[in-house]
Parts: structure tokens; sequence; C-alpha cells
């Protein structure tokens, strides 16, 4: 008995000293390719901060590269799961690979903290106790943009953006919030994800000639948009708006193009808080480069999952209990500190901002702890 005894309690202790398995799937390559890497640096920061230890625990890191390719996200997210066993999943960018592994998620019960994709339904009809979101919903960035716009006087609007859940849902809040405020959006532009041919699309703007455009891309597609759509000159006569992707972790590469742009977000460069000013700083030093969205996204992933892990001295068998404490979490984020909603939401300000030289300036908040409806979301 003494044996067995020993025997239970050296597994309990090297259990207790094992890693907690993170299993990132994020893209490495293609457009969305930077956004994976500021949103893995930028968890890994705040992991490194806690002396690379989240409740006394190492951290173990598994990584996928998911391409943006919703085609093979279900195998994608298999390997981290079934050949990694990671504890929890953390990723994705692309709204189309975060369903699917939203979907797997509900299906093992497995952990998901998604640190940028803005699936609206992941924190809607599919929400779950074990799916969390440190990022947006995409309604929410777009509807305070359709607000503004539609405050600065414009009455009808085109939108422009990829065929796909991101760029659907995106061009729905700002059209809801465009036309509650009185404004018209006369048509919906769209071209297949990730194709960035916009000649023929910028053709069918000028020649509509509408008040404003909104446009939703983002990463390598924001950057040859937003300069194609100066190049051909509609800048001087159509405001072009969007939600920050547009000219988030951009601007280095759009130039002269993208200044004096408007767009809304729930981050801006210059918020000047000691959090943001010490969070910015420790970053650039880290990584050599300026933090953006991204990074402060996936820094408040691994801020949330510390949290739950503290609750549960590390024991993440007690899932119930973690995942409890994660809904109930105060996000002390750069962005500025946040909860979460029932669906697992943040709850947030969305800053009206303006590019001036390589910043996105904060011009005031567009619409304060802005919560994201949670259509059909029943816990
Ligand atoms: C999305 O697919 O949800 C997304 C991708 C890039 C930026 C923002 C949203």
């Amino acid at each position: 008995m003494a044996v067995a005894a020993l025997g239970a309690a050296g597994q309990a202790a090297a259990q207790g000293n094992a890693p907690i398995k993170v299993g990132f799937m994020l893209p490495a390559t293609g457009t969305f390719a930077n956004l994976g890497e500021m949103i893995e640096n930028g968890f890994k920061m705040h992991v490194n901060e806690q002396g690379g230890k989240l409740a006394g625990r190492d951290v173990q890191y598994f990584k996928v590269d998911d391409e943006s390719d919703p085609a093979k996200a279900t195998d994608n997210v298999n390997k981290l799961i079934k050949r990694d066993q990671v504890d929890v999943l953390v990723g994705t960018v692309h709204s189309g690979v975060a369903l699917a592994m939203a979907k797997v998620a509900r299906e093992t019960g497995t952990l998901l903290i998604i640190p940028n994709a803005g699936a609206d339904v992941i924190t809607g009809a599919m929400c779950a106790k074990n799916i969390f979101r440190t990022s947006f919903s995409n309604w929410q960035p777009a509807f305070a943009m359709g607000k503004v716009a539609a405050e600065r006087g414009h009455k009808r609007a085109m939108t422009i953006t990829w065929n796909y859940a991101a760029g659907n849902e995106s061009v729905k809040g700002f059209t809801e919030g465009f036309e509650k405020g009185g404004g018209k959006v006369s048509d919906n532009l769209t071209l297949p994800f990730p194709n960035v041919e916009y000649q023929a699309l910028l053709t069918q703007i000028a020649s509509q000639k509408p008040d404003a455009v909104y446009a939703f891309f983002a990463g390598g597609g924001a950057v040859k948009f937003v300069k194609d759509y100066v190049a051909a000159g509609l800048n001087k006569t159509i405001p072009l708006y969007g939600p920050g992707f547009l000219t988030d972790g951009t601007l280095e590469a759009q130039g002269e193009a993208a200044q004096g742009m408007l767009t809304t977000l729930h981050y801006a460069d210059n918020l000047n808080t000691p959090r943001d000013n010490a969070f910015r700083l420790a970053f650039a030093k880290n990584y050599k480069t300026n933090a953006d969205v991204y990074a402060v996204q996936g820094y408040d992933a691994a801020q949330l999952l510390a949290v739950g892990l503290k609750a549960v001295n590390g024991d993440i068998s007690k899932r119930d209990q973690m995942q409890e404490a994660m809904r109930k979490a105060k996000i002390d984020s750069p962005r500025g500190t946040f909860s979460l909603s029932a669906a697992h939401n943040p709850v947030q300000d969305i800053y009206l901002r303006q590019v001036n030289g390589k910043n996105n300036e904060v011009k005031g908040v567009a619409i304060k702890s802005l919560a994201d409806p949670a259509r059909g979301c029943k816990m």
C-alpha cells in the first residue's frame, strides 16, 4: 500500500510539474503571415514576463501553419489535439479557419482561445463554455465605422471586401451602423480570398461615384488595396473607410497612401496610458518592431489563460472552475481593461483612429463598451 501511495503521490507531482501544452494554430505563410507572427510574439511575451511559467507550470509550445486555408483546417487542428495532445488551442487569424477550429473544439471539449478571427457566430450561435475570444467580433469595429461614416454626413456608400465570413460580416456590420444613421449602402463588391486583383472593382467604384467606400482587407491584401485605391486617384473624391485592420501593422508598407485615413478599432498606436506604453516598449525591445493590434490580442490570450490557470493552481483538469474564472476575468489589456460578455467575447471601447505617419492615432472613442449582440448564443 505504501508503495502504491508513493506511486500516486509521485504521479500527482509529475503531473503538477508537467508543462502546459499550448498549440498555436496560426498562419505562417500567405497574406496573414505577419499577423500570425505578431500574435505568437505577443502571447510569448506575456508568458516570458511571468518567468516562462503560468501558475507555476512551464509552457510548451506546438505549432501548425494553418496557411489561412479553411480546407486544411480540420486536419490541422486535429494534429494539435490528437498528435500533440495540447491542453489549449490558440488560434487563429482567418474566420473560415477559426470556424472549423470552433467546431472541433465544441466536439472534443478542447479549450480554445481565439486571438483574432472575428467570425460572429463563434460567440453567437456556436458559443460554448470552452471557447473564448480576446480580439473582437467582425460586427464590432464595422458597426462603429458605419455609425461614424453616417455622422460624417455620407449618404451613399459602397463596400468592397474578400468574399468570406470576415469580409461579409464586416460589411454587414458597417451597413447596420450606416443605415441606422440614415445612410444607404448601394452596392457590395467582392473578390475571392486572398486575391488582390482589385482593378476591375476600383473601376466600378469610379463609375458609380458613391460618397464613401468601406473596405475590409488585412495584412498583405490591405497594403495593396490602399495603395491601389490611391493610385487610381479615388481618394481625392471618395473617402476610404474601414475597420482598423486596413491600416494596422501595414503603415510601413502603405506609406503616403494611407495618410489621413480614418478607421475604427479596439486599439490605437498612441493611447499613451502607462499600461500601453510599458507594453509597447517591452514589445519593441523584444521583437525590434512596433506592437500592433495583433500583438495585443496575442498578449491578452496569454493573460486570459493565466487567469484561468491561477484559479486552479495550474491544475488544468479542473476545467469548469478554470473556465468560470476566465469567463469572469477582467483583462488589464494594453488596449484598456476589458471584460468578457456571457458569450466570451470582449466588451470593449472602439476607437476612432487617424493615420499620421507610421501611427494609427486615436481621435476619440467611436463607441464605448461595445458588446457584440451575440445573436443565437445559448450556453
Ligand atoms: C478574420 O478573418 O476574421 C480576420 C482576418 C484578419 C483581420 C481581421 C479579421
